[in-house]
């Protein structure tokens, strides 16, 4: 099986040795615990082994993302149009060519196959959806299938794909919790706050075909470097759980909101 780097060479080593090709993988947490940096780093790690890149930005504009990248010392823009299309979902402007001008699933696919057929070449191309809680924010409740059409088509095309989603913290679910289930694999961001220090951890929650790291690490953003695994917390993915009492609460309420 083809895996691929991360850029994050002891992320790497926790899913033996990176992403399996052709993969749906979700990078789910709250605002701010790393995402974007992650699905940066990602394409980083595709420019320079010369993998096709296309990322796909909602929630920030191309600029942003191109400048957020250049503060690790990734040059995004040697690559434009070369190697890495950014469509820009945001600018909805119709003179550029990679802007979507209306978010929806198949537009988006269309647009990504474009930008694919412009980089002209046949090797199996990396793609970031960030984010693709966007493509649901009105309807959650398409989630699941919006998430089941995009991964069933994207693979046709060849695609590993990174797509970050949001964090619903009062269900502990990811946002359309749907992502969860048909992606191939979970990477599930943290934030908290002690002593007075906001503190970031990453979880492999799933990676489908691989024998993955169960445990809670605390990561690090650093200029120049990007995200920097610190050390391994004792937390296993269980012992973060919500208590089973409020998992409880949380299905009968959900029962309930069926019901009516
Ligand atoms: N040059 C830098 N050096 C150190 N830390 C940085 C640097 N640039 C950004 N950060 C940190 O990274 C954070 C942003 O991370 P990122 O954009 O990946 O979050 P995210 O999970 O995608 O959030 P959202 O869900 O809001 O999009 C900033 O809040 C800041 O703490
Ligand atoms: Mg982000």
């Amino acid at each position: 099986m083809q895996r691929l780097s991360t850029g994050i060479p002891e992320f790497d080593k926790l899913i033996e040795g990176g992403i399996p090709q052709g993969f749906f993988v979700a990078l789910t947490g709250e605002p701010g615990t790393g995402k974007t940096i992650f699905a940066e780093s990602f394409i980083n790690e595709g420019l320079k082994e010369g993998d096709p890149c296309i990322y796909v930005t909602t929630e920030e504009s191309r600029d942003s993302i191109i400048a957020q990248a250049k503060q690790f010392n990734w040059n995004f823009e040697d690559y434009l149009e070369k190697r890495l299309i950014i469509i820009d979902a945001l600018m909805k402007e119709k003179e550029d060519p990679w802007s979507l001008v209306e978010l929806t699933p198949e537009e988006l696919v269309n647009k990504v196959v474009e930008a694919k057929q412009k980089l002209r070449t046949s090797r199996p191309a990396r793609l970031v959806i960030d984010s693709l809680s966007a493509l649901f924010l009105d309807k959650p409740a398409m989630a699941r299938k919006i998430s089941y059409y995009l991964k069933r088509v994207l693979y046709k095309w060849k695609f590993t794909v990174l797509a970050t989603s949001q964090y619903a913290i009062t269900t502990s679910e990811a946002f359309g919790f749907g992502v969860e289930h048909v992606a191939d694999g979970i990477v599930r961001f943290r934030r908290s706050l002690k002593d007075g220090r906001l503190r970031r951890f990453i979880v492999i929650e799933k990676m489908r075909q691989t024998n993955h790291d169960k445990y809670v690490w605390e990561i690090d953003i650093v200029p120049g470097k990007g995200i920097v695994l610190l050390g391994r917390l004792n937390e296993r993915v269980e012992d973060y759980a919500l208590p089973e009492k409020v998992k409880e609460k949380i299905k009968k309420s959900r029962e309930k909101q069926e019901n009516l």
